[in-house]
């Protein structure tokens, strides 16, 4: 873990809040975990999370995290706190499902994306894009050590440097590589329904993209990772003349 973050907060606490905690708690940080129905509901994960972990409240676990990660049905994003979070890298995991959330117009005429509307409720947060593509249970699985030739690489997005800067330095202490994708406000590739280009589905950057209609009717389905290099080409912008 980087020298800075030691507390994981968690608005969230289901498949994917509960598997970042997993494998938070693993790598040594300590973690403070929330939902929507009260800490009290949350004491078998903190007990299976062990001595680094303790639920709260959503503004606690906010406060208390320097690192924050929101993963709630995105329908609730306007109740993430926002004073406790001014300052801080938040680690954005939502995804839009209308089935799910309701229609949210701005995201169906594709004026915004999911993210854009997390940054605005949080305009003194720098919200990164990071593990919306990849089903939890891959996450929990495809963890592997710094080096190892078969360590899948996860694109991030967001403005700004320093937040992206401390969620690589945490993807990197749980298992994983990152790839920067692009700044959170043009990324539209790896969410679904994104235009983003995947030409194989071998082994990921985990992504939604081309293979999204799939996804929407299956979107559990997530494909195995890609070596951090070939990433790296998947997801740099489509330049003139690019034949991929
Ligand atoms: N599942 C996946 O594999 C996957 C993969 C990539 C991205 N995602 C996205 O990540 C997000 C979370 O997915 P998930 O599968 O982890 O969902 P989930 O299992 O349904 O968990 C959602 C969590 O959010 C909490 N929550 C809901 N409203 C809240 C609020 N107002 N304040 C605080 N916590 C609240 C829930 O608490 P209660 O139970 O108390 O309501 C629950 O702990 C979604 O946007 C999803 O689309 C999921």
């Amino acid at each position: 873990m980087d020298d800075v973050t030691q507390t994981i907060g968690f608005i969230g606490s289901g498949h994917i809040g509960g598997t970042l905690a997993r494998l938070a708690t693993a790598a040594g940080f300590d973690v403070v975990m929330s939902n929507s129905r009260g800490p009290e509901t949350l004491a078998d994960l903190v007990a299976e999370l062990g001595p680094r972990a303790r639920a709260a409240t959503a503004s606690d676990a906010a406060a208390a995290g320097d690192l924050v990660v929101v993963s709630v049905p995105l329908r609730a994003y306007r109740e993430v706190p926002v004073e406790a979070l001014a300052g801080k890298p938040v680690m954005d995991t939502n995804n839009y499902y209308p089935q799910r959330d309701g229609q949210i117009a701005s995201l169906d005429d594709g004026s915004t994306t999911s993210s854009e509307l997390l940054q605005r409720h949080l305009p003194a947060s720098s919200v990164v894009k990071v593990f919306n593509n990849i089903f939890f249970k891959h996450l929990a699985t495809l963890a592997r050590p710094a080096g190892a030739p078969d360590r899948t690489a996860l694109p991030i997005a967001g403005d700004e440097a320093a937040a992206k800067e401390a969620v690589t330095a945490f993807l990197d202490a749980i298992g994983y590589d990152a790839v920067d994708a692009r700044p959170a406000g043009r990324r539209r590739s790896t969410i679904p329904g994104g235009h983003a280009r995947v030409r194989t589905p071998l082994r990921t950057v985990h992504r939604a993209g081309r293979n999204t209609r799939r996804r929407r009717h299956h979107p559990g389905r997530a494909r195995r990772g890609l070596t951090p290099c070939a990433a790296r080409k998947l997801v740099r912008p489509k330049l003139p003349g690019d034949t991929r």
